[in-house]
Protein backbone atom coordinates (compact mmCIF):
# COMPACT_ATOMS: atom_id res chain seq x y z
CA UNK A 1 0.00 0.00 0.00
CA UNK A 2 2.93 2.51 1.25
CA UNK A 3 6.23 1.42 0.40
CA UNK A 4 9.05 3.90 1.73
CA UNK A 5 12.46 3.00 0.08
CA UNK A 6 15.62 4.94 1.71
CA UNK A 7 13.85 8.95 2.32
CA UNK A 8 16.05 11.21 2.88
CA UNK A 9 15.23 14.76 3.82
CA UNK A 10 17.41 17.48 4.28
CA UNK A 11 16.17 21.14 4.90
CA UNK A 12 18.84 23.53 3.19
CA UNK A 13 18.03 27.12 4.84
CA UNK A 14 19.25 28.23 7.04
CA UNK A 15 21.83 25.58 7.42
CA UNK A 16 21.15 22.08 6.80
CA UNK A 17 18.92 19.87 8.78
CA UNK A 18 18.57 16.22 8.35
CA UNK A 19 14.92 15.63 8.86
CA UNK A 20 14.48 12.07 7.62
CA UNK A 21 17.86 9.70 7.14
CA UNK A 22 17.83 7.46 4.72
CA UNK A 23 14.24 5.59 6.14
CA UNK A 24 12.22 2.75 4.80
CA UNK A 25 8.91 1.77 5.87
CA UNK A 26 6.10 -0.80 4.57
CA UNK A 27 2.35 -0.45 5.48
CA UNK A 28 0.03 -2.87 4.78
CA UNK A 29 -3.56 -2.38 3.39
CA UNK A 30 -6.00 -2.19 6.29
CA UNK A 31 -2.99 -1.58 8.89
CA UNK A 32 -3.10 1.31 11.73
CA UNK A 33 0.44 2.04 11.54
CA UNK A 34 1.67 4.65 14.24
CA UNK A 35 4.99 6.63 14.17
CA UNK A 36 5.85 7.24 17.36
CA UNK A 37 8.64 10.37 18.17
CA UNK A 38 9.77 13.20 20.47
CA UNK A 39 9.34 16.56 19.01
CA UNK A 40 11.85 17.32 16.37
CA UNK A 41 12.58 14.16 15.45
CA UNK A 42 10.92 14.10 11.50
CA UNK A 43 7.61 12.91 11.74
CA UNK A 44 5.43 15.65 10.45
CA UNK A 45 8.23 15.79 7.33
CA UNK A 46 7.81 12.09 6.87
CA UNK A 47 4.03 12.93 6.73
CA UNK A 48 4.59 15.85 4.46
CA UNK A 49 6.42 13.63 1.87
CA UNK A 50 3.98 10.76 1.78
CA UNK A 51 1.35 13.45 1.27
CA UNK A 52 3.63 14.88 -2.02
CA UNK A 53 3.62 18.26 0.53
CA UNK A 54 6.93 17.95 0.57
CA UNK A 55 9.40 16.68 -1.58
CA UNK A 56 12.36 14.10 -0.88
CA UNK A 57 15.91 14.89 -1.12
CA UNK A 58 16.52 11.06 -1.88
CA UNK A 59 14.82 8.00 -2.06
CA UNK A 60 11.35 6.82 -3.45
CA UNK A 61 7.53 6.56 -1.80
CA UNK A 62 5.35 3.96 -3.77
CA UNK A 63 1.60 3.98 -3.40
CA UNK A 64 -0.28 0.60 -4.39
CA UNK A 65 3.19 -0.33 -6.61
CA UNK A 66 4.06 3.41 -8.17
CA UNK A 67 6.39 5.75 -7.47
CA UNK A 68 4.63 8.90 -6.45
CA UNK A 69 7.67 11.38 -7.46
CA UNK A 70 6.55 9.98 -11.74
CA UNK A 71 3.03 11.35 -11.38
CA UNK A 72 1.90 14.24 -12.95
CA UNK A 73 -1.00 16.05 -14.21
CA UNK A 74 -4.53 13.85 -13.87
CA UNK A 75 -2.60 10.93 -11.58
CA UNK A 76 -0.74 13.32 -9.42
CA UNK A 77 -4.49 14.60 -8.68
CA UNK A 78 -5.90 11.47 -8.24
CA UNK A 79 -2.92 10.50 -6.14
CA UNK A 80 -4.06 13.38 -3.42
CA UNK A 81 -7.63 12.28 -3.68
CA UNK A 82 -6.87 8.80 -2.52
CA UNK A 83 -4.80 9.98 0.44
CA UNK A 84 -6.42 11.88 2.74
CA UNK A 85 -4.48 14.12 5.65
CA UNK A 86 -5.54 15.56 9.18
CA UNK A 87 -3.63 17.71 11.35
CA UNK A 88 -2.99 19.01 15.48
CA UNK A 89 -4.23 22.09 14.66
CA UNK A 90 -7.92 20.99 12.20
CA UNK A 91 -6.54 23.62 9.48
CA UNK A 92 -10.61 24.70 8.91
CA UNK A 93 -12.15 27.23 7.07
CA UNK A 94 -12.97 29.66 9.75
CA UNK A 95 -14.95 31.49 7.37
CA UNK A 96 -17.23 28.11 6.33
CA UNK A 97 -19.68 26.23 8.40
CA UNK A 98 -19.19 22.82 8.74
CA UNK A 99 -20.89 21.26 6.02
CA UNK A 100 -19.44 23.90 3.59
CA UNK A 101 -15.99 22.66 4.96
CA UNK A 102 -16.98 19.07 4.72
CA UNK A 103 -17.97 19.87 1.21
CA UNK A 104 -14.94 21.83 0.09
CA UNK A 105 -12.79 19.02 -1.37
CA UNK A 106 -15.89 18.01 -3.35
CA UNK A 107 -16.25 21.56 -4.82
CA UNK A 108 -12.76 21.40 -5.96
CA UNK A 109 -12.96 18.29 -7.67
CA UNK A 110 -16.27 19.59 -9.56
CA UNK A 111 -18.42 16.85 -7.95
CA UNK A 112 -21.78 17.28 -9.33
CA UNK A 113 -23.78 20.13 -6.49
CA UNK A 114 -26.73 17.28 -5.65
CA UNK A 115 -24.19 14.42 -5.15
CA UNK A 116 -21.81 16.74 -3.22
CA UNK A 117 -24.99 17.34 -0.72
CA UNK A 118 -25.84 13.76 -0.43
CA UNK A 119 -22.15 13.15 0.46
CA UNK A 120 -21.95 15.85 3.35
CA UNK A 121 -24.69 14.49 4.94
CA UNK A 122 -23.43 11.26 4.37
CA UNK A 123 -20.38 12.42 5.86
CA UNK A 124 -21.95 14.55 8.70
CA UNK A 125 -23.32 11.30 10.07
CA UNK A 126 -20.82 9.35 10.18
CA UNK A 127 -18.85 11.64 12.40
CA UNK A 128 -21.78 12.72 14.46
CA UNK A 129 -22.24 15.97 13.16
CA UNK A 130 -25.24 16.46 11.95
CA UNK A 131 -26.72 18.62 14.48
CA UNK A 132 -23.80 21.22 13.62
CA UNK A 133 -24.28 21.36 10.25
CA UNK A 134 -24.99 25.19 10.14
CA UNK A 135 -22.21 26.13 12.59
CA UNK A 136 -18.93 27.49 12.18
CA UNK A 137 -15.12 26.41 13.60
CA UNK A 138 -15.49 29.11 16.07
CA UNK A 139 -18.35 27.31 17.52
CA UNK A 140 -17.27 24.17 18.20
CA UNK A 141 -15.05 22.07 20.49
CA UNK A 142 -11.43 20.44 19.79
CA UNK A 143 -13.05 17.07 19.48
CA UNK A 144 -15.86 18.31 17.03
CA UNK A 145 -13.00 20.48 14.84
CA UNK A 146 -11.23 17.38 14.57
CA UNK A 147 -14.01 15.47 13.42
CA UNK A 148 -15.14 18.01 10.49
CA UNK A 149 -11.48 17.75 9.66
CA UNK A 150 -11.85 13.89 9.76
CA UNK A 151 -15.55 14.01 7.63
CA UNK A 152 -13.31 16.26 5.36
CA UNK A 153 -10.29 14.21 4.66
CA UNK A 154 -12.67 11.63 3.74
CA UNK A 155 -15.09 13.51 1.20
CA UNK A 156 -13.15 11.64 -1.88
CA UNK A 157 -12.93 8.04 -0.91
CA UNK A 158 -9.06 8.12 0.24
CA UNK A 159 -7.73 4.71 0.31
CA UNK A 160 -5.31 6.10 2.90
CA UNK A 161 -5.96 8.41 6.32
CA UNK A 162 -2.68 10.27 7.47
CA UNK A 163 -2.82 12.09 10.61
CA UNK A 164 -0.38 14.39 12.54
CA UNK A 165 -0.72 13.92 15.89
CA UNK A 166 -4.32 14.22 15.30
CA UNK A 167 -5.28 13.87 19.13
CA UNK A 168 -2.07 16.25 20.77
CA UNK A 169 -4.68 19.25 21.46
CA UNK A 170 -7.33 17.60 23.02
CA UNK A 171 -7.95 15.88 26.39
CA UNK A 172 -8.20 12.57 27.04
CA UNK A 173 -11.57 11.55 26.88
CA UNK A 174 -12.19 13.59 23.93
CA UNK A 175 -9.17 11.87 23.03
CA UNK A 176 -10.48 8.57 23.03
CA UNK A 177 -13.52 9.18 21.18
CA UNK A 178 -11.29 10.46 18.27
CA UNK A 179 -9.08 7.17 18.19
CA UNK A 180 -12.42 4.63 18.43
CA UNK A 181 -14.03 7.24 14.74
CA UNK A 182 -10.40 6.50 13.62
CA UNK A 183 -10.42 2.51 14.77
CA UNK A 184 -14.28 2.03 12.79
CA UNK A 185 -13.41 4.34 9.79
CA UNK A 186 -10.27 1.68 9.74
CA UNK A 187 -12.08 -1.26 10.39
CA UNK A 188 -15.81 -0.23 8.87
CA UNK A 189 -14.40 1.72 5.34
CA UNK A 190 -11.30 -0.50 5.25
CA UNK A 191 -9.18 2.55 5.12
CA UNK A 192 -5.80 2.55 5.80
CA UNK A 193 -4.66 4.91 8.87
CA UNK A 194 -0.84 6.07 9.39
CA UNK A 195 -0.74 8.06 12.73
CA UNK A 196 1.89 10.34 13.81
CA UNK A 197 2.20 10.88 17.69
CA UNK A 198 4.56 11.27 20.39
CA UNK A 199 2.32 9.57 22.72
CA UNK A 200 2.29 6.25 23.65
CA UNK A 201 -1.60 5.70 24.68
CA UNK A 202 -2.54 6.68 21.14
CA UNK A 203 -0.05 3.47 19.89
CA UNK A 204 -1.49 1.37 22.33
CA UNK A 205 -4.82 1.94 21.47
CA UNK A 206 -5.14 1.49 17.93
CA UNK A 207 -1.91 0.61 16.36
CA UNK A 208 -1.13 -2.40 14.77
CA UNK A 209 1.90 -1.87 14.11
CA UNK A 210 4.73 1.15 15.17
CA UNK A 211 7.80 2.63 14.30
CA UNK A 212 9.55 4.59 16.65
CA UNK A 213 11.54 7.83 15.33
CA UNK A 214 14.44 9.53 16.70
CA UNK A 215 16.66 12.37 14.92
CA UNK A 216 15.13 11.26 11.43
CA UNK A 217 16.04 7.66 11.80
CA UNK A 218 14.06 4.29 12.71
CA UNK A 219 15.53 3.06 15.84
CA UNK A 220 12.73 0.21 15.84
CA UNK A 221 9.60 -0.98 14.30
CA UNK A 222 7.52 -4.23 14.22
CA UNK A 223 3.85 -4.97 15.72
CA UNK A 224 2.54 -2.87 18.70
CA UNK A 225 2.52 -5.69 21.11
CA UNK A 226 6.08 -6.60 20.37
CA UNK A 227 7.19 -3.21 20.37
CA UNK A 228 5.90 -2.31 24.17
CA UNK A 229 6.47 -5.32 25.82
CA UNK A 230 9.76 -5.90 24.50
CA UNK A 231 11.50 -1.99 23.47
CA UNK A 232 15.18 -2.41 22.67
CA UNK A 233 15.83 0.97 22.58
CA UNK A 234 16.58 3.82 25.33
CA UNK A 235 14.15 6.18 23.32
CA UNK A 236 11.28 3.64 23.25
CA UNK A 237 11.43 3.13 26.83
CA UNK A 238 11.50 6.81 27.16
CA UNK A 239 8.52 6.90 25.35
CA UNK A 240 6.83 4.21 27.36
CA UNK A 241 7.71 6.24 30.74
CA UNK A 242 9.40 2.62 31.75
CA UNK A 243 13.15 4.20 31.55
CA UNK A 244 15.08 3.68 34.62
CA UNK A 245 14.56 6.92 36.67
CA UNK A 246 13.99 8.78 34.33
CA UNK A 247 10.29 10.18 34.52
N1 LIG B 1 10.58 23.74 6.45
C1 LIG B 1 11.62 23.47 7.23
N2 LIG B 1 12.80 24.14 7.09
C2 LIG B 1 13.87 23.85 7.85
N3 LIG B 1 13.86 22.89 8.81
C3 LIG B 1 12.73 22.20 9.01
C4 LIG B 1 11.54 22.45 8.23
N4 LIG B 1 10.57 21.60 8.66
C5 LIG B 1 11.11 20.86 9.64
N5 LIG B 1 12.40 21.21 9.85
C6 LIG B 1 13.33 20.60 10.83
O1 LIG B 1 13.33 19.20 10.62
C7 LIG B 1 13.36 18.49 11.86
C8 LIG B 1 12.16 17.58 11.97
O2 LIG B 1 10.97 18.37 12.06
P1 LIG B 1 9.50 17.75 12.09
O3 LIG B 1 9.38 16.77 10.99
O4 LIG B 1 8.54 18.87 12.13
O5 LIG B 1 9.52 16.97 13.50
P2 LIG B 1 8.33 16.40 14.41
O6 LIG B 1 7.07 16.47 13.60
O7 LIG B 1 8.74 15.01 14.76
O8 LIG B 1 8.28 17.27 15.63
C9 LIG B 1 13.44 19.56 12.94
O9 LIG B 1 14.79 19.75 13.27
C10 LIG B 1 12.87 20.78 12.26
O10 LIG B 1 13.39 21.95 12.83
MG1 LIG C 1 5.27 17.38 13.99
Amino acid sequence: MIAIKNLTKVFQAPQDVAALRNISLRVDPGDVFGIIGMSGAGKSTLLRCIAQLEKPTDGTIYVDGTDVSSLKGRELIELRKSIGVIFQGYNLLLQRDVAHNIAFPLMLSHTPKEQIWRRTQELMELVGLTAKAKAYPSQLSGGQKQRVAIARALANNPKILLCDEPTSALDSFTTQSILTLLRDINRNLGVTILIITHEIGVVRSICNKVAVIDDGLFVEQGPTAQILNAPTSDITRLLLGTAGGEQ
